[in-house]
């Protein structure tokens, strides 16, 4: 138990010190796309939206340009305005249309669907509220 932690210090606390380090060097505490916005696409998004995938609605999240170019629907993030992106819109419960992201098959019906925490969504407002930069 005791190795088991020293291992999960050691990863964390570096990992930590990076991402503090990595947000000074940008204005503030503005979420950047490679750092903070791409890992949350990768992690929920991509096994769907990549062009290897499925690619459902034809909304490919592999990069930035194709993020922009968004899917049926047009853009998913319109910069500057989270509230009209359906980047951010797709994520919380009652979306426009369609289902919340990400979808995820239940294979027991005990299972709860996986949804983003607070702190990623938040991420992704900040991020497209600050004009959804390539950084
Ligand atoms: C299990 C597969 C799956 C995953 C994972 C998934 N999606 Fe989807 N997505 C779909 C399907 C199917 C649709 C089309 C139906 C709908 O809109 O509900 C869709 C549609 C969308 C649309 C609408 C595109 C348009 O123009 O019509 C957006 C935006 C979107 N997804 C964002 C996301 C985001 C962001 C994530 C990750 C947080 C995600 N999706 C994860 C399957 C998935």
């Amino acid at each position: 138990m005791k190795m088991r932690r020293a291992v999960l210090v050691a990863l964390v606390v570096p990992s930590c010190l990076g991402l503090l380090g990595a947000g000074k060097q940008q204005t503030d505490s503005v979420p950047s796309f490679k750092t903070n916005v791409m890992p949350i696409l990768q992690k929920y998004c991509l096994p769907c939206h990549s062009e290897e995938s499925f690619n459902p609605s034809e909304l490919a999240l592999d990069d930035h340009a194709r993020l922009m170019k968004g899917g049926e629907h047009g853009p998913a993030v319109v910069p500057g305005k989270p509230e009209e992106s359906l980047l951010v819109k797709k994520v919380m419960a009652d979306p426009p249309f369609g289902k919340q992201m990400p979808v995820r098959k239940r294979r027991k019906p005990e299972e709860k669907p996986v949804q983003l925490t607070e702190d990623e969504v938040q991420v992704l407002r900040e991020w497209v509220k600050a004009g959804a930069k390539n950084d």
